[in-house]
């Protein structure tokens, strides 16, 4: 029986991620800031099968408790196969542009404490010497857009922290895998018009529970986004400059 604990639990992506591990009967362990909706997701998780749900409440920008939560998680665990690490927001591009207060909170929601975070799992994770380790960042990492360069930013730090942390927790057994959504139809993004490439939070919960299984490094959710990025990432940036996008 696997061991999962899952990090912005409330998230469209983390709930269904989730309803997955429980038809796998795993054991889980939520964390999110509602406290009434993580009560629903146990009942939930329970009846389509998990083993066990447990949870705590958690603000990710909390960072003096993030020890003692992952202490308490593992307490109950005893021991962590899979973490998921999945809170962020989207932070108001133009706000941010005028407002350092407005980006600092993004770099705190979206990166310093995803940062914290691992700090503390790797230690944990290289001493149970295996495990996963699960990071929802974004294909706004793979280039900064003027339209919204302050969450590429930010999440692509955290994608170039898992590289780096990926070679360390090698040796240990420890597997470290980002995965990149493109876009998804959730909460975050219900201000935004919808378009041929959106994607469900079902349909990128597929995506992880199969990237974590087989190792992938890196996963794009859609697959397709690989080369959507792929093409992106190689115009010029004499050309990009110019893109208002
Ligand atoms: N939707 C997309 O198009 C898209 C694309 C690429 C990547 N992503 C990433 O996917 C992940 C999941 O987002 P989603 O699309 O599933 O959106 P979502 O349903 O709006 O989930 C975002 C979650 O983050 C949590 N959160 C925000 N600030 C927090 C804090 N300070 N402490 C704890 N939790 C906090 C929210 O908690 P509350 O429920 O309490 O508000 C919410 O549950 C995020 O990392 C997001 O950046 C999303």
């Amino acid at each position: 029986m696997k061991t999962i604990l899952i990090i912005g639990a409330n998230s469209a992506i983390a709930k269904a991620t989730a309803r997955l591990y429980a038809q796998e009967q795993c054991q889980l362990y939520l964390l999110g800031r509602d406290t009434a909706t993580l009560a629903e997701q146990k009942a939930d998780l329970e009846i389509r099968g998990a083993a066990s749900v447990d949870f705590a409440p958690f603000d990710a920008t909390h960072f003096a408790i993030h020890e003692a939560v992952i202490d308490q998680a593992l307490d109950i665990l005893g021991h962590i196969d899979i973490v998921l690490i999945c809170h962020g927001s989207l932070p108001d591009q133009s706000l941010c542009e005028v407002d350092f207060d407005a980006a600092s909170e993004a770099f705190k929601v979206n990166a310093l404490s995803v940062i914290s975070l691992l700090n503390i799992l790797a230690q944990k994770m290289q001493q149970q010497n295996n495990g996963s380790i699960a990071v929802v960042t974004s294909v706004a990492g793979d280039r900064g857009r003027q339209s919204n360069y302050i969450y590429g930013a930010a999440k692509g730090m955290v994608s170039l922290y898992l590289q780096g942390l990926r070679g360390r927790l090698f040796p240990f057994n420890v597997n470290v895998i980002d995965i990149k959504p493109g876009f998804v139809d959730t909460p975050m993004t219900s201000h935004i018009k919808k378009g041929a490439l959106w994607a469900s939070p079902e349909q990128v919960a597929h995506c992880i529970v199969k990237g974590i299984d087989r190792n992938k490094p890196t996963v794009y959710a859609p697959y397709f986004w690989r080369y959507i990025m792929q093409i992106v990432c190689s115009i010029p940036e004499s050309i990009f400059k110019k893109l208002k996008f």
